[in-house]
């Protein structure tokens, strides 16, 4: 087994045991499915999952090499379909085992969002597996899935439920017009340098079960070892974005293109070209948003009150990095989490501002070993509320739950600037807590009782 010495200090990560999918960058650009299966018979369950590890074991082929990433996720259904011992089952995290559509309403999942009107079958006991497929290019694309679709060719027991294609621009544009994922921690162990050289790289038990985290401890691992050490916990939540309501509210408020520029890039914490405002506050810098040795190299606490950047922008809100620091503060380091989200459906053309109906928005996902600690706080503590930055009714002006009477804060000299009536401009269609194992896992879920 190769292993990569970390950080000095750091743990020794089993790299080929690791699904490819939450230690390193998907390709850039790239195209992409993602694929829901049930399982209806637990034989041909079994036999799928012991051809999927063919597919995403790299030792095993090509079929990973290069850029492309491939990765195998369970929920809890699924586990059990596969015929998991029940303490086994009873060892995962309680969130994963509820499920995301149980957590709905801690989730600030209602209404519109919630779970009765989710596209089917998001959210229901029948997703068992959920596969990811994220190539450069559609070559690459077309070989996988093809691998994919003769792995469940003649198991009449296992059905293909569900599929999403998603794809990223060159530009690395999404919906709204910004670049995303950029904000992303390194991990100690994993070979990859850190993007942001003021964040020491997380211990890697934040990312992967089996080894220390933050707190020095091992993680909460569902046993058998085999089946819980290599693997991370999945999110995966499709949300449709109403771009139309987006440019029509900042038209609205705004009194010319570059404000409606600068009131979107306040909102966020970024302009669209994933410049970040802390570092180029009053005007946009396209060739800082493209550099990677520099797009994600700040911090905020030099900017305490948010001058450059309010404290209540999306990307501060979900990492407020150094300006949380103080007596009593909340540890940061606790409430990381690498992203894998892509995007999908049509861009809405620019200048549009009337709804046209189509279906665009962002596979959001997440990976990390506390589904409760990372995921759900950052979205209902960070996004969904505003205790922690002294404005407790306001939510995250792009992604929280609005419902019309919101508000969101720009500070500025000499009076702050309130930006009233935020409607939803994000819908959850849908989505899964799931558990991405190891290669040795999957082997184990494939012999479960042989
Ligand atoms: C449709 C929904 C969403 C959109 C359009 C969106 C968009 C963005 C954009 C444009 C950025 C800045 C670029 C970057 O650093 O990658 C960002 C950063 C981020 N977002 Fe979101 N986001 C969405 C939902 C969420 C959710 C649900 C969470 C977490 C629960 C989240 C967590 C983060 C984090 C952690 C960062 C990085 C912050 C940093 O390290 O600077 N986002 N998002």
């Amino acid at each position: 087994m190769t292993t990569v010495d970390a950080a000095p200090a750091g743990a020794l990560l089993e790299l080929d045991d690791i699904q490819a999918g939450a230690l390193y960058e998907r390709p850039s650009p790239y195209v992409g499915t993602y694929v829901l299966l049930k399982i209806e018979d637990r034989a041909d369950g079994r036999e799928l999952v012991r051809r999927l590890h063919q597919i995403a074991n790299p030792a095993a082929g090509a079929e990973t090499a290069g850029d492309t990433s491939f990765t195998v996720a369970f929920t809890y259904p699924g586990l059990e379909a596969l015929g998991v011992p029940q303490a086994s089952l009873d060892s995962f995290a309680p969130e994963f085992q509820q499920g995301m559509a149980a957590r709905a309403e801690a989730l600030g999942d209602v209404g519109e969002s919630g779970p009765a009107s989710w596209e089917w079958p998001l959210g229901s006991t029948d997703v068992h597996v959920a596969l990811s497929i994220l190539c450069p290019g559609e070559a690459e694309r077309a070989q996988i899935a093809e691998r994919v679709r003769a792995a469940q060719a003649e198991l009449p027991g296992v059905k293909q439920i569900w599929r999403q294609d998603c794809y990223q621009l060159a530009t690395g544009r999404t919906s709204f017009g910004f670049k995303d994922g950029i904000g992303q921690p390194a991990v100690e162990g994993s070979g990859r340098p850190p993007t942001n050289p003021h964040e020491r790289p997380l211990k890697a038990g934040e990312i992967v079960l089996g080894y220390p985290d933050e707190t020095g401890e091992l993680p909460p691992m569902p046993t058998p070892e085999v089946l819980g050490r290599n693997g991370t916990y999945v999110v995966f939540r499709k949300l449709h974005t109403k771009v139309a309501a987006y440019r029509t509210y900042l038209r609205g408020r705004a009194k010319n293109r570059q404000e409606e520029d600068l009131l979107g890039a306040k909102m966020v914490g970024r302009w669209q070209s994933g410049a970040p405002l802390a570092v180029t506050p009053d005007v946009d810098d396209p060739a800082l948003g493209r550099d990677p040795r520099r797009n994600n190299a700040f911090l905020f606490g030099d900017d305490p009150r948010g001058f450059k950047c309010p404290v209540g922008a999306h990307a501060r809100r979900a990492n407020p990095r150094d300006a949380l620091d103080g007596e009593g503060s909340v540890d940061v380091r606790l409430h990381r989490m690498i992203r894998r989200g892509t995007s999908y459906g049509p861009m809405l053309p620019p200048g549009v501002l009337e709804d046209d109906g189509v279906d665009r928005g962002i596979i959001f996902v997440f990976a990390g070993t506390h589904l409760r600690r990372q995921f759900e706080f950052v979205k209902t503590q960070w996004l969904n509320d505003g205790i922690f930055i002294g404005a407790p009714l306001e939510k995250d002006p792009l992604v929280g739950g609005n419902d019309g009477t919101g508000s969101f804060t720009v500070p500025q000299r000499p009076i702050r600037r309130r930006m009233q009536d935020l409607p939803p401009f994000v819908v959850t269609r849908g989505g899964e807590y799931c558990f991405a194992p190891g290669l040795r896992a999957m082997r184990w879920l494939a012999e479960i009782g042989s």
